[in-house]
């Protein structure tokens, strides 16, 4: 299957399999760009997405409970992940993807709520982060819920002017939300 833009009107793939996205360009999202959810095997090749560093929220792409995720040959401006991904996500392969502005490639947050999926196989190979505040970061709440992460490579990633090239960040806890878990 070849879906072209029309997914655009939505920002979702919900329960898709067996999906190729090619050739995409998107400027100036309001929050992330495409949330992947219960997808298996899908690929996005040539997938283009810009938004100023100032831009809270705007994630490149966030993945969640998806099997055969591919994010080849892509480019992601953003003011926030690159791409994030959440529970539930496997065999995961990001290759060739250029970061930056943004926050760089985050595995979680993970932790936050009840019976998370674990994240199992994450490859994230040949890629670029430039101008971003992390590179590849591996982070779980403060007080976190049980959960598991496991068969993570970062393989080949080349950094420009970023303040956290790698980051395992067990005790996350943006504006203090965390508290409450303690
Ligand atoms: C995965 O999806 C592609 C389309 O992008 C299809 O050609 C391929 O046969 C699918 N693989 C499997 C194992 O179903
Ligand atoms: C890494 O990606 C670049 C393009 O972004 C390509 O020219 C190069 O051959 C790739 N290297 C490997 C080892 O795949
Ligand atoms: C990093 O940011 C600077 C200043 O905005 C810009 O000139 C430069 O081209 C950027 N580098 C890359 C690789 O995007
Ligand atoms: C480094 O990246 C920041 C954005 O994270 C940008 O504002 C700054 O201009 C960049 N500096 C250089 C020397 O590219």
């Amino acid at each position: 299957m070849i879906i072209v833009v029309h997914f655009l009107l939505t920002k979702g793939l919900i329960f898709l399999t067996n999906a190729m996205i090619q050739d995409v360009n998107i400027k100036d999202s309001k929050q992330f760009y495409i949330n992947v959810l219960g997808c298996k095997n899908i690929t996005f090749e040539h997938f283009i997405v810009s938004a100023p560093n100032e831009s809270p929220n705007t994630d490149g792409i966030h993945i969640g409970r998806s099997d055969g995720v591919n994010i080849l040959n892509s480019e992601i401006k953003t003011g926030d992940d690159c791409v994030s991904i959440g529970d539930g996500s496997k065999n995961l392969v990001i290759n060739r993807v250029t970061c930056g502005p943004g926050h760089g490639i985050s595995i979680g947050s993970l932790g936050l709520f009840k019976n998370e999926e674990p994240v199992d196989g994450v490859t994230v190979k040949n890629c670029t982060m430039a101008n971003t505040s992390n590179g590849v970061r591996i982070k779980s709440w403060s007080g976190a819920e049980p959960g598991t992460c496991s068969n993570i490579h970062f393989e080949d990633i080349t950094v420009t002017n970023v303040s956290s090239p790698i980051t395992i960040d067990q005790k996350y806890c943006p504006w203090n939300k965390c508290k409450i878990n303690e």
